[in-house]
């Protein structure tokens, strides 16, 4: 079983989001998994270009690092996304990732995959930024078991805690992938989302070509 952590601080080492992280794919590991840290800031990834392709091709036009990222995401059985708190958001080198994502939507690609978030915050507000990244998780396809967060102001003890409740999400990651643990809530959002995107795809159906193929092949819209 695979599990990939993406890191989005830029301080390195320095940063307090990549303990939760490393403490989350420990957990993983603890239990059997095999775990990967891909550290986006270091890489070459460039802004979407909205060129379309990928839905007519299933291949993105930009060659950059992108593309090697997106292979260890489909190889993966389970997704651990993390990002401190940048105005009430995730980082933009996280931002510039998610909005390289739009095969991956059409495509619901991580359908099947099970994951979570990891965010730190200097004053707090951490549930909104948790949501960012478990929506984009859930809105790809995929399934969230939960998130952690911890607001720094509140200490070295609140970050202790926070990096233990990380390892444990890391184990119970890898047990949810393991049962294929049920959430009809969330099974039940992806169903809807497929209704009423089968609209969009029907309309645009000469020039998204791939998107169509491959719905098709999922049974989720007749030839
Ligand atoms: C550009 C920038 C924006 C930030 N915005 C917020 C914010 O809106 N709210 C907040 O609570 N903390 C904010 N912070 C603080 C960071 O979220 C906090 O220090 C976090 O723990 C840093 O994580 P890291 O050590 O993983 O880089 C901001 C920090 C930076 C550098």
């Amino acid at each position: 079983m695979k599990i990939v952590g993406i890191q989005s601080s830029p301080r390195g080492k320095q940063s307090n989001t990549l303990k939760l992280l490393d403490a989350a794919l420990n957990g993983a590991l603890e239990v059997g998994a095999e775990g990967e840290a891909i550290d986006v800031t270091k890489l070459n990834i460039k802004y979407c270009t909205a060129c379309d392709s990928c839905h007519e091709t299933g291949v993105c036009s930009i060659k950059d690092d992108f593309n090697v990222v997106l292979k260890k995401l489909l190889a993966a059985d389970g997704l651990i996304w993390s990002s401190p708190n940048y105005i009430k958001n995730v980082t933009a080198q996280l931002k510039t990732l998610f909005d390289r994502s739009p095969l991956i939507v059409h495509e619901q690609l991580f359908d099947g995959k099970y994951g979570f978030s990891l965010t730190t915050a200097g004053s707090g507000e951490v549930d909104f930024v948790l949501d960012i990244m478990n929506n984009y998780m859930i809105n790809c396809g995929g399934i969230v078991i939960g998130g952690v967060g911890c607001a720094i102001a509140q200490g070295p003890s609140a970050l202790l805690a926070a990096i233990e409740k990380s390892q444990e999400m890391g184990k119970d990651l890898v047990e949810a992938i393991k049962k294929k643990r049920q959430y009809p809530e969330q099974e039940d959002a992806h169903k809807a989302w497929r209704e009423r995107f089968k609209y969009v795809l029907i309309a645009n159906k000469d020039h998204w070509m791939h998107n169509c193929d491959y719905w098709a092949e999922k049974g989720w819209i007749q030839e």
